[in-house]
């Protein structure tokens, strides 16, 4: 029979046999971010699409081309969301957490959805993980987040993973940049694609990061935003690197990050690699003083990034680095009879009670079946039950590599013995 449907395109499924690599990945940035003081904030799926409009900003891609927009059946326009950062902040907005002290310090793992054409790397539904800090202005937050988001690389195991920074000032810096920005495109007016131009006069920053090449070449000569800094951005952003480096962070500053999204001042950061081709982008973040405002806050200076799980992912694989894999069933008990069956059913209870995988057969398959699949799943023991184990109520505990044979009794000491055995080995109840 055909099936009736796949998964859509741009979309991955992560199966059983691979989940253990996300989780591992996962948990190191639970441990790094708990090291930090962040704790998790969960927001839903989908938001009200001014939200995005608003926070990410209506000139750029992400608003105008990548969203998935439709109207509920109540008539209200909903998005699901591109990235995590305005989703957090309108809840930390929603329920005053800055009543509550400075900073509020948050983390999440999100599944983020942009409609953007799918290659290696680039997907329609994708992961991130990503903190958020409200309520500081100190430098030292800047290098603190980018401390953590290096504390994480390195944790996995990455390597060739690079550091950019750069600072792309406050709104006063901004409006001269923009200014030298225009007066440098509109030259080349003629040769621009018709988004640039429309945003030509709204946002010129928006045309630094245009896709199309010939924009990217113009964008190329364009003037650099850090030759525009004010004094205070200017020492902001001369500080972050004084405590990055104090803090052994490698670093390169290129004035030619800007950032997609429109909510960014001052530091804008990515980590890089050249390893999975053009998507190399596996972080991104900086400082957004003016964001919480914009969503009709009050001010409260705040920064950010957030990881794609799925490149991550792709680096480590490129990288050679070995995920542990996770332990095996330590138990599978085969059964014979169903006097048995039900015996084996507390006993893997009280097992599994000990923190151990335990298994039995669920299907109805011969012994001689229930064994391979034993083997299948890699068991580390093995045990047979029949009506004569039943009967004088113990049972050959097999080492399915040695094939070692430890005799336990079917008692209620039988999880804890097998427990001690698991952990130690056959020597410590040798018959
Ligand atoms: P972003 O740069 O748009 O920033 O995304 C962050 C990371 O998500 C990227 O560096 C990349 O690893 C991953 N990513 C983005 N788009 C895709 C895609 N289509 N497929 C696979 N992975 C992707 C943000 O989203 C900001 N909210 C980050 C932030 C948090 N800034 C401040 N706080």
């Amino acid at each position: 029979m055909a099936l009736i449907t796949k998964k859509i395109k741009g979309t991955e499924d992560v199966l059983p046999k691979q989940s253990y690599r996300w989780q591992f990945v996962e948990n190191i940035m639970r441990e790094e971010s708990r090291a930090y003081g962040f704790r998790e904030i969960r927001t839903p799926v989908f938001e009200h699409t001014e939200l995005f409009a608003r926070g990410v900003g209506q000139t750029t891609d992400v608003v105008q081309k990548e969203m998935y927009t439709f109207d509920t059946k109540g008539g209200e326009s909903v998005t699901l969301r591109p990235e995590g950062t305005a989703g957090a902040a309108r809840a930390v907005l929603e329920h005053a957490l800055e009543n509550e002290g400075l900073p509020i310090k948050a983390s999440y793992f999100v599944s983020c959805y942009r409609y953007e054409k799918p290659q290696a790397g680039r997907l329609r539904e994708f992961h991130q993980f990503g903190i958020e800090e409200y309520g500081t202005q100190s430098p030292v937050a800047d290098a603190e987040i980018i401390c953590l988001a290096q504390s994480v690389l390195d944790r996995l195991g990455l390597t060739d993973v690079h550091l950019e920074i750069n600072s792309i000032g406050c709104p006063e810096c901004r409006a001269k940049y923009n200014q030298a920005l225009r007066e440098y495109f509109t030259q080349y007016r003629e040769q621009l694609c018709d988004t640039c131009l429309s945003r030509l006069e709204k946002n010129p920053m928006r045309l630094l990061d245009c896709k199309s090449p010939e924009d990217h070449k113009i964008a190329e000569g364009a003037p650099k935003i850090i030759d525009y800094l004010c004094e205070e951005c200017e020492n902001h952003f001369a500080e972050v690197q004084r405590y990055l480096e104090s803090a052994g962070v490698s670093f390169t500053v290129n004035p030619t990050i800007v950032r997609g999204l429109d909510y960014y001042t001052k530091t804008v950061f990515e980590f890089v690699t050249d390893c999975i081709g053009a998507q190399g982008t596996v972080c991104g973040g900086g400082r957004y003083d003016g964001l919480i405002e914009e969503l009709g806050g009050k001010h409260l200076p705040s920064l950010g990034f957030a990881m794609g799980l799925e490149r991550i992912l792709m680096v480590m694989d490129a990288q050679g680095v070995a995920i542990p894999q996770p332990e095996p069933c330590a138990l599978y008990i085969a059964t014979m009879g169903d006097a048995a069956k039900v015996k084996a059913f507390s006993l893997l209870r009280q097992v599994r009670e000990c923190g151990l995988t335990a298994e039995t057969d669920v299907v109805g398959r011969g012994l001689r079946a229930q064994m391979k699949y034993a083997d299948k799943i890699g068991a580390k023991y093995s045990v047979v039950l029949g009506d004569n184990e039943f009967a004088e109520n113990k049972a050959k505990v097999k080492n399915m590599d040695s094939g070692e044979q430890t005799e336990l009794a079917l008692d209620d000491s039988f999880a804890e013995k097998f427990s001690v055995l698991n952990l130690t080995g056959n020597d410590a109840f040798a018959i």
